[in-house]
């Protein structure tokens, strides 16, 4: 049951974020699964089975359920742009998973949709919403390690690749720069906060046609430089390594950012930073979400970081001649 304060969330599609969301969303103060729609109705209702809310067979007939409110889109890339387009018109607020859209031009029409029906679109980036990693960022701004000038960044994880992965299909805006090498573009672009001026990739391609792991740099206009590396099919390395004038900062598992971290300064002292919060990260998405809606706060993610990402992510794969599709 909700309350008249709670967002009522339906989430479209099944599979593995899916699940996370809904399985976190108790934890929100704001949030209350409402139902879930997929494919196939017997997915939807172990669905609703294990995580509440209605079982709704088709992604249109949960769109149209009058009682929802915002819609928690965890498809495959390639279907962002669509459904949230669909969502919004429909009159539903959207939190799309990362990346946003397969390329820069699509992120840029679904904002259009979001000005003119006034429903918030904002790009799930997760990480992003944790108060530890937004104080990382305040650290750096800060000057907390003098000017800033190294980051070394990885995500990879090893899964075997399967045709029924979307990440494996190209037509999905699939491959490992999309699917976690957004978040080393994300941090990098946050820390500088500023473009890069130059960008180059270079890409392994899997046999199912998407690059499964990649190697990155990037040159931003202050002299902050960066490489990183992203990968599907590789030991798993969330790790993080920032490095200014005055300091570093070293993170094994940046992105679920749980363990806090540990500014070793230049004259020896070492200054720690712990996780304060017990909430998990996707309940405090789902509430940073609920105070856009209440216009309580702003994004956490603006329309121009997602914009800024996205061009980002479509130089990368043309310098590692990877095709963008929906271009
Ligand atoms: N923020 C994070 O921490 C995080 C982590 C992982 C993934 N993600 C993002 O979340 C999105 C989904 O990732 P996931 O790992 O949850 O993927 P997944 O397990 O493959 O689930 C995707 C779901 O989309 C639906 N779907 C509709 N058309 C599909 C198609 N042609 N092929 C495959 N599935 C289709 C399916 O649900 P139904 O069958 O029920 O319709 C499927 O279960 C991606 O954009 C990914 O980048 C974010």
């Amino acid at each position: 049951m909700s309350t008249p304060t709670q967002l009522r969330w339906g989430i479209l599609g099944t599979g593995m974020i899916a699940k996370k969301f809904a399985n976190e969303l108790p934890s929100s103060e704001s949030g209350v699964l409402h139902a879930t729609g997929s494919r196939s109705l017997a997915s939807a209702t172990n669905f609703a089975e294990t995580f509440g809310g209605r079982a709704i067979a088709g992604y249109d007939a949960l769109l149209a359920d009058p009682e929802i409110d915002a819609v928690y889109l965890s498809l495959p890339n390639g279907l962002h742009h669509d459904w949230s387009i669909k969502a919004m018109r429909a009159g539903k607020h959207v939190l799309c998973e990362k990346p946003m859209a397969a390329n820069a031009t699509e992120a840029e029409s679904m904002f259009k949709v979001s000005r003119e029906t006034g429903k918030v679109l904002i790009e799930a980036f997760m990480y992003r919403a944790h108060p530890l990693i937004q104080r990382l960022l305040r650290l750096v701004h800060s000057g907390g390690i003098g000017e800033l000038k190294l980051m070394r960044s990885n995500f990879t994880f090893s899964r075997a690749a399967s045709p029924d992965d979307a990440r494996y299909h190209p037509e999905q805006a699939g491959g490992s720069l999309m699917d976690v090498g957004c978040y080393c573009v994300n941090l990098a672009r946050a820390l500088a906060r500023a473009e890069p001026i130059a960008v180059h990739a270079t890409a392994h391609k899997h046999p199912l046609g998407v690059d499964d792991y990649a190697a990155g740099t990037l040159t931003f206009p202050n002299g902050f430089l960066v490489t990183f590396t992203c990968g599907m099919s590789v030991a798993t390395d969330p790790g993080t390594f920032i490095a200014g004038t005055e300091g570093q900062i070293a993170i094994d598992a940046f992105w679920f950012a749980t363990d806090g971290f540990a500014l070793k300064r230049t004259d020896g002292t070492i200054e720690k930073y712990e996780n304060s919060t017990q909430q998990p990260v996707y309940a405090m998405e789902a509430d940073a979400f609920a105070q856009v809606v209440r216009g309580e706060s702003k994004a956490w993610i603006t329309q121009e970081d997602t914009l800024g990402n996205l061009k980002v992510l479509d130089a990368l794969r043309e310098s590692a001649g990877i095709p963008i599709p929906g271009r």
